[in-house]
């Protein structure tokens, strides 16, 4: 006998989004002095102002299950159509059971498929990709992709490479059945040469079975700034431009680019390197929500939809990299603005 596919063929697009951005609001003014910079600097060597970041009362997966809430309505869907959850993330700090499991035990979502993605600030993007090949190969209807990050656990506030560029928050979309293609198709990839450029140290194989874990210092992340700054204005943007290519278009076809938020200044030299045209709308969502990781695009496409509802139904370049170092983009047709 033949093993027969019963599963339906078809394509698949981003139904809505979703976002949760923590109440506290700190501005570089509240950083600055512990790592000599100031407020001037910031601004001009990465385009932050001001950032979120979650108290102790605000977990991971409680921001996560906001952002989920906001998506799925908007799709016009309950919790119980979802079969697949996947969670983008570098900052659950349990080894198992998953994070999405968790959304999916407090979102009432039974038997769905739910894993975890650990591709750092490229994590929403494989994410998508994942979830789009999923829908379009019948193995699921309606998809939740999760990007949330409390990032402000895992910081040395007096790193002067890290502390005030990192933030928190979720963001999430649904993705399901569409009668036309509604995501292109994503290049996933990573160069391990750079492995060690961003890292949170100590890792957990530090922690020996039967070391005394008290004596064993929290984790915080690093980055080599400037190696990953050259990496991604040169490397990502050939990302880019194949994804733009595999999708069948040309630069003039994409009305708005959503790269990861790491740096205002690598998303305009990404843009410039890629020859976009000036009418493409580009996401600087860093200015007041700094680096979220795998939170970054899918709270940039929130915002940058609700400035601009004109987007939805255009297509937008999503574009992460991050830790690992690892790469992700795809071209996708925007979802409906979010109602004001
Ligand atoms: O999301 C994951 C991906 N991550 C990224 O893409 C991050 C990429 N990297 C960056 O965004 C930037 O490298 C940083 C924002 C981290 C640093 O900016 P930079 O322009 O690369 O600074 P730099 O390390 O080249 O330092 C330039 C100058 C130095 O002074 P001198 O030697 O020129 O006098 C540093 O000492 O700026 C000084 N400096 C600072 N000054 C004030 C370095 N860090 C700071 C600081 N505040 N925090």
């Amino acid at each position: 006998m033949t093993i027969i596919n019963s599963n339906p063929r078809r394509e698949a697009r981003i139904l809505a989004v979703g976002a949760h951005r923590p109440a506290r609001v700190v501005p570089n003014s509240e950083l600055v002095e512990r790592i000599d910079s100031s407020d001037e600097w910031i601004q001009q060597r990465t385009g932050i102002s001001t950032r979120h970041w979650a108290g102790p009362e605000e977990s991971l997966t409680d921001m996560a299950v906001e952002a989920s809430k906001v998506a799925i309505a908007r799709a016009g869907l309950t919790a119980d159509q979802i079969d697949t959850i996947i969670f983008a993330t570098i900052t659950y700090p349990f080894q198992t059971p998953s994070a999405s499991t968790d959304v999916g035990a407090r979102l009432g979502i039974e038997r769905a498929a739910a894993f975890d993605v650990n591709a750092a600030c490229a994590g929403f993007s494989y994410s998508v990709g994942l979830a789009n090949d999923m829908v379009r190969s019948g193995t699921s209807t309606y998809a939740l992709v999760i990007g949330a990050e409390k990032i402000s656990d895992f910081l040395d506030l007096d790193d002067r490479a890290t502390s005030f560029i990192f933030a928190d928050g979720a963001g999430a979309v649904v993705i399901g059945p569409s009668d036309h293609v509604g995501i292109g198709p994503s290049i996933m990839g990573s160069d391990v040469t750079n492995r060690d450029a961003i890292a949170m140290e100590p890792s957990w194989l530090d922690y020996k079975p039967g070391a005394d874990l008290a004596a064993t210092a929290w984790p915080v992340i690093h980055q080599e700034g400037q190696k990953v700054f050259r990496w991604a204005v040169y490397e990502v943007a050939k990302v880019g431009k194949e994804v733009i290519e595999k999708s069948g278009l040309q630069p003039s076809d994409i009305a708005a680019f959503i790269p990861h938020q790491a740096n205002e200044r690598i998303i305009d030299s990404l843009a410039k390197s890629m020859e976009l045209p000036d009418s493409v709308i580009i996401a600087r969502d860093i200015r007041t929500t700094g680096n979220t990781s795998a939170a970054s695009i899918p709270l940039a496409m929130d915002r940058l939809l609700t400035q601009h509802p004109e987007l939805h139904g255009k297509n937008a370049l999503l574009l992460g990299f991050g830790a690992g170092l690892v790469f992700s983009g795809q071209v996708v047709e925007l979802p409906p603005a979010p109602l004001k």
